[in-house]
């Protein structure tokens, strides 16, 4: 006997594409958690820290509790747990990349992690997260060693 190609024949494969149109929708999202540049969203939030030298002072801070073991001292991804993770820690000091992240895709990255980097969802607060995006923006801001200040002019006298 022939198998007659009724709805009920047809069933299984309607439950067949449903759990594929499934399988795909989580493979999705997590092929999203796992993609640290994707969000949009991430790029468009804006940070509520405004770097003032409060901010960078409680962010670097947060660093070196944190975050100072894997990307370093200078935020040059060579701090001594470097050496044993199985990915290169990012590099802060790196101006062309830095520019090119959203304090929003920092603050984003942060919070999610990759292994072998953690999250810091659970372990600090958003305002820590922000603090510490404004502190990983100074490695790339300014040269090191450079004078705080222009140097003072000899000839400036009192303004009338
Ligand atoms: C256990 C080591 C480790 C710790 C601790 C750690 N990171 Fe990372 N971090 C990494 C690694 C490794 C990467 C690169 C991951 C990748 O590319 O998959 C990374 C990448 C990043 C990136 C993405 C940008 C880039 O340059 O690649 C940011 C931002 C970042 N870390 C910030 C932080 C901050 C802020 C802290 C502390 C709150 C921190 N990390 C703590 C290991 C670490």
């Amino acid at each position: 006997m022939q198998p007659d190609p009724s709805k009920k024949n047809l069933r299984p494969l309607g439950i067949l594409a449903l759990f594929l149109v499934l399988g795909v929708g989580v493979l999705t999202a997590v092929n999203t958690a796992r993609n640290w540049s994707v969000s949009a969203r991430a790029r468009k939030l804006e940070n509520p820290v405004p770097s003032t030298d409060a901010a960078i002072a409680a962010g670097m801070q947060i660093y070196a509790d944190h975050c100072r073991s894997c990307h370093g001292e200078k935020g040059d991804g060579k701090g001594p747990k470097a050496a044993e993770l199985s990915v290169a820690p990012g590099d802060f000091t790196d101006q062309r990349k830095m520019r090119r992240l959203a304090d929003g895709e920092l603050f984003w990255q942060i919070t999610r992690g990759r292994l072998p980097m953690p999250a810091f969802e659970d372990k600090l607060s958003e305002e820590a997260r922000w603090q510490v995006v404004d502190y990983i923006r100074t490695f790339s801001e300014k040269p090191a060693g450079s004078p705080p200040a222009a140097p003072a002019r000899h000839d400036a006298g009192p303004q009338p």
